[in-house]
């Protein structure tokens, strides 16, 4: 199967339904080998009672099926898969390489990982292993022709499952294997150690290297390793646990025409964890995520939807699948606050909302043992008179109702998303790197605040890179792209220049791709384009607010300057910045370009954002979106879905027109004609053809309630 994700996600919706009526899919890790085989039949009974059609099954089988090394024992597998295939299961089958046996970490222990500080791992978690390591390579390698040879034909697999969650435990590693590894890598980015010196800055405190030999990993030094030596090796750790994919998958691949992935962990991915999933996702026939909330923030959903648009965003926009999320409370928070009855529906529906075409979860039955017991499953330990399984059984209606949504993609007001934030990976770890004004300048809150502000205006975003094509985007934002190279700053120059509207913040485009600052006035690669020159950072003591003469306050960072072209929208009204500006807006060719050079407050950002919709006529799903009320649209062949999710704890009703509100409301089934009322903690998704368009009256018509479930 090519990267297409269009067709691979299709490939497998017609599998779980039929190519005339696609199923979304819904269902979860499987493990049965932690359980009694007694047990698996009454597991499928459960799962033919809730709806589940596809189960990940073999994730962490590997000392089970190898369980010495070239010794493979296949018969429970068989058994299972058969009894799944019996019960219309459909399977993504792992080739289960996530976690090598005790058999092969004792015997090869120089394949495990070692930390910056040298310590070498032990094994009895999982992931004990090292990218680089040659023995661990060929031992996944030939488990991986074992697995994919003996069941490309077997009718319950429609997908393969590489690995888990690649670099959640063992990422980076400071091996020797890794500083070979790391060494080849710079040989061939820099092609001379002139070209290495030059673009690590090794004139800076006597770091010169005279041979390739004496290049190390970042390992744990007195202070501050030299910062670009820091990124490259972010970057090549990335590309070594990538060649550990890529090899398995081409396996997999000479075997089987199933659709190959790999579940990526959203934002998760720091300059300490470094995946770079742009670059991943180039790998994946289809995208699939998994996500966890932060337990104990109560806007957690908002983090939820940006994590599920950025997965959007690496799948090109296309349609891609929610791997695991949870049904209530994980073990591995301090505190694993459970879900509140109708979270888990709403969490779902928001992931489909934002283009997943299924939801699975981790797990299908909750262990009675090991360090995940305390996980929630969508078969409780207490059975199903629970709270958790009625509502995994209403999810499973759900998504059927939902069936006909699978394929189509994420609209906007204008019938495509309109908004995009740009989020570069280079751009996130270089921000990570140490030694910077202020440590609580940060790419990640910059870019949460700025999606949060789309969200609560009914807006929907993807996520781009400054590299990518822009041109059908009418509002670009881009929160402290701190790293640019000299293709992504042209990209957004030319973007501007061609008519389009670019936010950028503070902290961006300070550096290039080596990180070696941009010199001339800040910020370095947009000054001419903004028309600022600002000229010293003035980061802000913790707490510490700044009164703006608009969209104030200003907190964490403001800065000395003077806008040259540019009208200024909002200064800096007192202290050491008193004067400079705050907020600018200046044409550039035929487009216009922003400045933010401070941290705004949610009010103030939604202020501001206006201004911007305004010029760039971006216009949100619905006018005046109530309070914790999430709305999103997913669009095909001239029919809109339009999801809303009452995340509060008070009833509303959403006003008309606008947004496609008159329809079919597909979970209840009922007509609606008019105006939609929301219970606190519901969720309706209306199907509707032609949305009328904004300012349109309401035609008169009778009003329908949507009620929690609860
Ligand atoms: C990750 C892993 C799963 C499980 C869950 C628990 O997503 O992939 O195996 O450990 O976390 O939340």
């Amino acid at each position: 199967m090519d990267s297409n994700n269009t067709a691979a996600m299709d490939y497998i919706t017609a599998r779980l339904g039929s190519p005339e009526a696609p199923a979304l899919a819904f269902g979860g890790d499987y493990n049965p080998e932690q359980w009694p085989e007694e047990t698996w039949t009454e597991d499928v009974r459960l799962m033919r009672e809730a709806g589940v059609n596809l189960v990940s099954v073999g994730i962490f089988s590997w000392s089970l099926l190898e369980p010495s090394e070239g010794a493979y024992e296949f018969g429970w597998l068989d058994r299972v898969l058969d009894l799944l295939h019996a019960n219309g299961i459909r399977v993504d089958l792992a080739n289960a390489t996530a976690s090598p046996p005790p058999w092969f970490s004792h015997k090869y222990p120089q394949s495990l990982p070692i930390t910056a500080d040298g310590v070498r791992h032990s094994y009895g978690s999982r992931q004990a292993f090292a990218a680089s390591s040659p023995e661990y390579r060929r031992a996944a390698a030939a488990l991986t022709e074992q697995i994919a040879g003996r069941y490309s034909d077997h009718p319950a697999v429609v997908m393969w499952h590489v690995h888990n969650e690649y670099g959640c435990h063992n990422q980076p590693d400071f091996s020797d294997g890794a500083a070979a590894g790391f060494r080849s890598w710079l040989e061939r980015r820099y092609g001379s150690l002139d070209g290495l010196n030059t673009a690590w800055g090794t004139a800076f405190w006597s770091q010169r290297y005279s041979a390739w030999a004496e290049i190390l990993p970042p390992r744990t030094s007195g202070t501050w390793v030299n910062p670009t030596q820091q990124l490259d090796f972010a970057r090549y750790s990335s590309d070594e646990l990538l060649e550990c994919y890529k090899a398995e998958a081409a396996i997999i691949r000479s075997h089987s025409p199933h659709p190959v992935t790999t579940n990526f962990m959203g934002f998760n991915m720091g300059l300490h964890q470094p995946v770079d999933y742009w670059r991943w996702a180039e790998q994946m026939d289809v995208v699939s995520n998994d996500h966890y909330l932060i337990a104990e923030d109560r806007r957690n959903f908002q983090e939820l939807a940006a994590t599920a648009d950025l997965t959007r965003g690496w799948a090109k926009g296309k349609p891609w699948l929610l791997m695991e999320h949870s049904t209530s409370a994980v073990n591995w928070q301090p505190r694993n606050i459970a879900k509140a009855p109708g979270e888990l529906l709403r969490n779902s529906m928001q992931h489909v909302a934002r283009g997943a075409d299924g939801a699975l979860f981790f797990q299908w039955r909750a262990s009675r043992a090991g360090a995940e017991k305390f996980h929630s499953g969508l078969l409780p330990h207490t059975g199903t008179d629970t709270k958790v399984w009625r509502e995994v059984v209403q999810l499973g209606q759900a998504l059927r109702s939902l069936a006909e949504v699978s394929g189509s993609v994420v609209t906007g007001a204008s019938g495509r998303v309109d908004v995009t934030i740009i989020h570069d990976t280079d751009a996130r770890w270089a921000s990570e790197l140490d030694s910077h004004p202020s440590v609580d300048a940060s790419n990640i809150a910059e870019t949460r605040r700025w999606h949060d502000a789309f969200y609560r205006a009914g807006i929907p975003t993807d996520f781009r890179q400054s590299t990518d094509d822009l041109s059908g985007y009418r509002l670009v934002v881009a929160p402290m792209q701190y790293l640019l190279s000299d293709s992504g700053a042209a990209n957004l120059d030319g973007y501007v220049r061609a008519g389009g509207h670019l936010v950028i913040t503070y902290f961006s485009g300070i550096v290039d791709e080596n990180d070696h600052i941009r010199l001339g006035s800040y910020p370095g690669a947009f000054s001419g384009l903004l028309g600022v020159q600002m000229e010293e950072f003035l980061p802000l003591r913790a707490g510490e607010a700044v009164r703006l003469s608009g969209f104030g306050p200003g907190t964490c960072w403001n800065e000395l300057g003077k806008a040259t072209t540019a009208e200024v929208l909002a200064v800096v009204d007192e202290g050491p910045a008193a004067g400079s500006p705050a907020v600018t807006r200046n044409h550039a060719g035929s487009g216009r370009a922003y400045y933010v050079a401070t941290t705004l407050a949610p009010e103030g950002l939604s202020e501001l954002l206006t201004v911007f919709c305004a010029d760039a006529a971006v216009l949100p799903l619905i006018p005046e979106l109530p309070a914790n009320v999430e709305i999103g649209r997913r669009s095909k062949d001239g029919t809109d879905w339009t999801f809303c999710i009452n995340h509060g704890t008070d009833d509303v009703r959403l006003p008309l027109p606008g947004a496609g509100l008159t329809g079919v409301e597909l979970l209840s089934g009922a007509d609606l004609n008019g105006g939609l009322s929301l219970a606190a903690g519901a969720v309706a998704v209306v199907r509707s053809r032609n949305s009328p368009l904004m300012g349109e009256p309401a035609s008169p018509s009778t009003n329908h309630s949507i009620h929690s479930s609860h």
